[in-house]
C-alpha cells in the first residue's frame, strides 16, 4: 500500500505540523503510522512573520526564509520515517503546504513560500507542493481546501456534521446528511489571542484559555471588533493574517484603551467563538454534532464557549473534538495535505467548487520529482 507525508504549518506560524499515512484500497481507509511536531526557532518564526507585510529586500528575504523553513520540513520528514522505520523509496509523495505569507484570492493570487526543489533534493521523496492556486485560476478562493479531506473521512450519511478547524484562522466544513458540503473561513482563530498574550505576559498561547478564562467578556467592545464586512460577506470567502493583523486589533482597541488585558484576551476569544457560531448558525442551524481541530480545540475556555453559545433556547448540540472520531485535532491538517497528495498522484480532484468557487474540479498542486 503507498504511504504519503503530509507536512503543514499554519498562520499561527508556531511549528511544522507533519504525519506520514498509508493509503488504504478505499481513501476512507488511510491509517497514519505516525506524526511528528517541529516548532520553529524564535528566528525561523521572526523571518517568517516579518514576511507578512511588505519590506525592504523582500524577495530576497522570501527565499531565504523558504530555504530556512524546508530545513524544518526535512527535519519533520526525518522524524517521521525513523518513527516509522521508512526509507525515503518506500514513500510515494510529500504534501507540503508552504508558508502563507499572502492571501489575495481577489487580485488571483495566493502566495505559499516554500522551496520543494530544495525539500526534493534532501528527502529524496517526490514533492507536491502549492496546491491552492490552480484553484485560485479557476477563480475560486484556493481556500479553505480541508472540507474535501472532512467530507471523505468525517462525512456521515444520514447525520449533519460541522467541523471547526481553529488554527491562526478558523474554518467550518458543512457536512450534510446526503453528501452536500460547504465550508468557508469563518474569520480568526487564535491569531489575536497569541499576539495579545505574547504581548502582555510574553507568553505563545495561552495554554488552556486560562488567561481568558479569568478575564470579562467586553460586550461593546465585542460588538466594535464584530463590525467587520469580512463577518457579513456571504461565502466563498476565505482570509487571512492579510486583514486579521496587529493593526486591524490596534485600531479596534483605540477607542477601548480602558479595558483591562485579561478582558481584552475573554473579549478576543468570544469573538473567536461568536464568529464561529453565527457562521454555524447561519449555515447548519439544524446540526447535532460539531467537531473541533486545530490547536484551538486544545483551548477549553474557547470550546466550553462555543458549546454554550451553540446550546442556547432549547437546543441540544454536541461539541466534540475530533479526538472522538480517532483523529487527533493537532493531525487534521496534514493529514489533510499528505489525502491532497494523494488526489494529486491520482490525478483526482482536490478541491471542492462549491466550497471555493471555482469553475470546476482541479487536480491540485505541481510536482517536484526527487
Ligand atoms: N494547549 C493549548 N491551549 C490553547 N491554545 C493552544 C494550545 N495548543 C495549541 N494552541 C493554539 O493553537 C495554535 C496552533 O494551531 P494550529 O492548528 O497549528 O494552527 P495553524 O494551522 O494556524 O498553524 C497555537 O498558536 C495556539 O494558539
Ligand atoms: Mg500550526
Amino acid at each position: 500500500m503507498p504511504y504519503y507525508i503530509g507536512l503543514m504549518s499554519g498562520t499561527s506560524l508556531d511549528g511544522v505540523d507533519g504525519v506520514l499515512i498509508e493509503m488504504g484500497t478505499h481513501e476512507a481507509e488511510m491509517k497514519q503510522l505516525a506524526a511528528s511536531y517541529v516548532p520553529f526557532t524564535s528566528d525561523v518564526r521572526a523571518s517568517l512573520f516579518a514576511l507578512q507585510f511588505s519590506g525592504f529586500d523582500e524577495i530576497h528575504r522570501v527565499a531565504q526564509a523558504a530555504n530556512q523553513l524546508v530545513l524544518v520540513y526535512a527535519e519533520c520528514v526525518l522524524h517521521l520515517l525513523k518513527n516509522t522505520g521508512l526509507y525515503p523509496g518506500q514513500i510515494t509523495a510529500i504534501g507540503v503546504h508552504g508558508q502563507t505569507v499572502r492571501h489575495r484570492p481577489e487580485f488571483g493570487y495566493t502566495v505559499q513560500i516554500n522551496n520543494p526543489a530544495l525539500l526534493a533534493e534532501l528527502t529524496e521523496i517526490d514533492v507536491i507542493a502549492d496546491f491552492r492556486s490552480r484553484d485560485i485560476a479557476a477563480g475560486g478562493q484556493g481556500a479553505p481546501l480541508v472540507p474535501a479531506f472532512h467530507r471523505s473521512v468525517f462525512g456521515k450519511l444520514n447525520e449533519t456534521r460541522v467541523v471547526v478547524n481553529i488554527g491562526g484562522i478558523s474554518n467550518i466544513s458543512i457536512l450534510r446528511s446526503d453528501g452536500a458540503t460547504r465550508g468557508f473561513d469563518t474569520g480568526p482563530g487564535n491569531v489575536f489571542m497569541d499576539g495579545w498574550i505574547m504581548q502582555h505576559k510574553s507568553q505563545k498561547y495561552d495554554n488552556n484559555g486560562d488567561w481568558a478564562r479569568h478575564g470579562h467578556i467586553n460586550e461593546s467592545l465585542l460588538a466594535h471588533l464584530k463590525d467587520e464586512p469580512f463577518f457579513q460577506k456571504l461565502p466563498p470567502k476565505s482570509t487571512g493574517r492579510d486583514l486579521f493583523h496587529a493593526e486591524w486589533l490596534v485600531g479596534k482597541l483605540n477607542l477601548f484603551s480602558q479595558v483591562s488585558p485579561v478582558d481584552v484576551q475573554a473579549t478576543l476569544c468570544a469573538l473567536t467563538a461568536q464568529t464561529i457560531t453565527d457562521a454555524i448558525n447561519a449555515y447548519a442551524s439544524d446540526v447535532s454534532h460539531v467537531y473541533i481541530c486545530g490547536g484551538g480545540a486544545n483551548n477549553s475556555t474557547l470550546t466550553d464557549l462555543i458549546h454554550s453559545l451553540l446550546n442556547g433556547a432549547g437546543k441540544s448540540v454536541s461539541v466534540e473534538s475530533t479526538e472522538v472520531l480517532g483523529v487527533s485535532p493537532n493531525h487534521v491538517e496534514a493529514l489533510a495535505f499528505a489525502w491532497l497528495a494523494y488526489r494529486h498522484t491520482e490525478r483526482l480532484a482536490g478541491n471542492l467548487p462549491e466550497v471555493t468557487g471555482a469553475a470546476g474540479d482541479r487536480i491540485l498542486g505541481a510536482l517536484y520529482p526527487h
